[in-house]
């Protein structure tokens, strides 16, 4: 899966994450834990730390035209900052290819389903 211009939100630094985001995960995809555990690791530290600060700045450009529905946007980042928490901690204990796919599918998967959903909703609110 990659971005697609109808996935863009009407914000090209969003935008621009939003594609680093999907690159980031492709890497994850090249990276054999087995093989190679500390690369494996830093990509995925490297994709947790890229989401946080995508998901702030995201937050900032929502606040900065006072979108009415900022609130609820914000607790669906939450949670999935939450669930990816709880999928990385899982490196530590269990089988670390195993856990790596989950964590790129997961990602993936949230990421195709909120830009076009939540994201995408704030659009007509942001060119206006
Ligand atoms: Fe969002």
């Amino acid at each position: 899966m990659e971005w697609n211009p109808s996935l863009s939100v009407g914000d090209v630094r969003i935008d621009d994450q939003h594609k680093r985001l999907f690159q980031l995960l492709k890497s994850l995809e090249g990276t054999p834990a087995g093989e190679n555990t500390a690369q494996a690791y830093a990509a995925v530290a490297e994709l947790e730390r890229y989401v946080r600060e995508h998901l702030r700045d995201e937050e900032a450009v929502m606040r900065s035209f006072k979108y009415k529905y900022y609130a609820a946007h914000c607790e669906l980042h939450r949670e999935f900052e939450e669930q990816l928490e709880i999928l990385v901690a899982r490196l530590t204990t269990e089988d670390h290819n195993i856990i790596l796919q989950d964590i790129r599918v997961f990602v993936q998967n949230w990421l195709v389903q909120h830009i076009s959903s939540a994201d995408l909703r704030y659009k007509p609110f942001l060119l206006s």
